[in-house]
């Protein structure tokens, strides 16, 4: 399914590429919106298909951002989640609305997308044909052999657009900050590409197999600036965790992604310093696996795992060939502030130059 998704991932990724022509010998910016327009637009496309008959593209972005700043109120003062409290907080009407309009806008895709299947539209087989099978008509197959409601459906396309887009944009943002930073790195990375996709055309699967140092790069910036900073279990049974410390079966904890991926015991002295060679073969063989966790372990670990490696990948590639991007900020310096999702106190800007 998902190597249906690469002409999205091209297309987009091409769209964001252009966008970036505006920046070109401007003074450094601050692009973190305009990489999360790109990867909503990749989320709103994977899930629901380009757009309805306006031809216009879905502006969900602001909508989502305001349901994830209650998110994370509620979660942070618990006593919000208390609708006859939450009603007196400024969120609310903001809230309420932006629900309103994601509703709205997901069951008119859903309305289309079942005529389409109704009259037998859009059943192409992608495995065959390479042509995107959108998540939602999955989805719609299943309420038509009885397996979904409707709101499952409706659930289903949210849960991903969600997932997806605070942490792919995150993603994609700090591993361009990182490059920018280290423009030996970056300069290695774009020899890659080039040797690799000399002619800029569309970027296939088979290309990224032979593109380590890609990989590399990526999972250099997931390691020190992970989208998602922690996670959270239940103990199934008691474990011990020190010498004198063990965690009660039934307990429920957190685990820190961000401090297991800069402690010093799995990543040497510089730990705290971007170096993609942390992700060599030979490094990746001698360390512990679960030191390295951006997309969690075991049977609740992340589902857009792939999906979001190919999205940021694609990106990459594309941005890259075609710009050199520097920053005088240093990843040292950055005040990080977690929360759902990582942010900085002041966004890293980046500025853009063509090749
Ligand atoms: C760089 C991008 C991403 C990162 C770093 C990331 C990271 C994570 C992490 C750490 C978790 C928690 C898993 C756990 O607690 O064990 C998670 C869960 C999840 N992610 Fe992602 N994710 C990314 C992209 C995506 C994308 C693109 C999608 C959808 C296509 C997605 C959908 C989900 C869902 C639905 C869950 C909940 C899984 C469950 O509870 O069973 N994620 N993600």
């Amino acid at each position: 399914m998902l190597l249906g998704f690469f002409s999205i991932y091209n297309k987009n990724a091409n769209e964001l590429s252009e966008a970036l022509e505006n920046y070109v010998g401007e003074d450094a910016s601050d692009l973190s919106i305009i990489f999360a327009r790109s990867m909503m637009d990749t989320a709103t496309e994977t899930t629901m298909g380009k757009s309805l008959d306006t031809g216009h593209k879905l502006d969900l972005l602001p909508q989502y951002q305001i349901c994830l700043k209650a998110l994370i109120l509620q979660m942070t003062r618990p006593w919000f989640q208390i609708d006859f409290l939450f009603k007196f907080h400024n969120l609310y009407e903001p809230v309420k609305r932006a629900v309103l309009i994601i509703r709205k806008t997901i069951y008119t895709f859903i309305e289309v997308n079942l005529k389409e299947l109704e009259n037998n539209e859009g059943l192409e087989n992608n495995e065959e044909s390479q042509k995107p099978m959108i998540f939602i008509k999955q989805a719609l197959k299943l309420f038509q052999e009885n397996k979904f409601t409707l709101e499952d459906v409706f659930n289903e396309s949210n849960t991903i657009i969600v997932g997806a887009i605070e942490t792919t944009s995150t993603a994609i943002h700090n591993t361009i900050f990182c490059l920018a930073e280290h423009t030996e790195f970056q300069e290695k990375l774009f020899a890659e590409i080039m040797a690799v996709i000399p002619d800029d055309v569309e970027i296939t699967y088979k290309h990224l197999l032979n593109m380590p140092y890609l990989t590399m790069t990526i999972n250099e910036s997931l390691r020190l600036l992970p989208p998602i900073m922690f996670t959270t279990r239940e103990a199934s049974d008691i474990f011990q965790i020190k010498d004198d410390s063990w965690v009660p079966k039934g307990a429920q904890f957190m685990i820190s992604i961000y401090h297991i991926q800069r402690n010093k015991k799995y990543w040497g002295p510089k730990a705290e310093e971007y170096d993609p060679d942390n992700f060599s073969d030979e490094n990746v063989a001698q360390r512990n696996p679960n030191a390295f966790l951006p997309f969690s372990k075991g049977v609740r670990n992340c589902i857009g795992m792939r999906y979001a490696q190919f999205a940021l990948k694609v990106t990459l590639v594309k941005l890259i060939r075609k710009y050199k991007f520097t920053t005088d900020h240093k990843l040292k310096n950055l005040v990080i502030i977690p929360n759902i999702t990582m942010h900085f106190k002041d966004i890293p800007k980046l500025k853009v130059t063509l090749r």
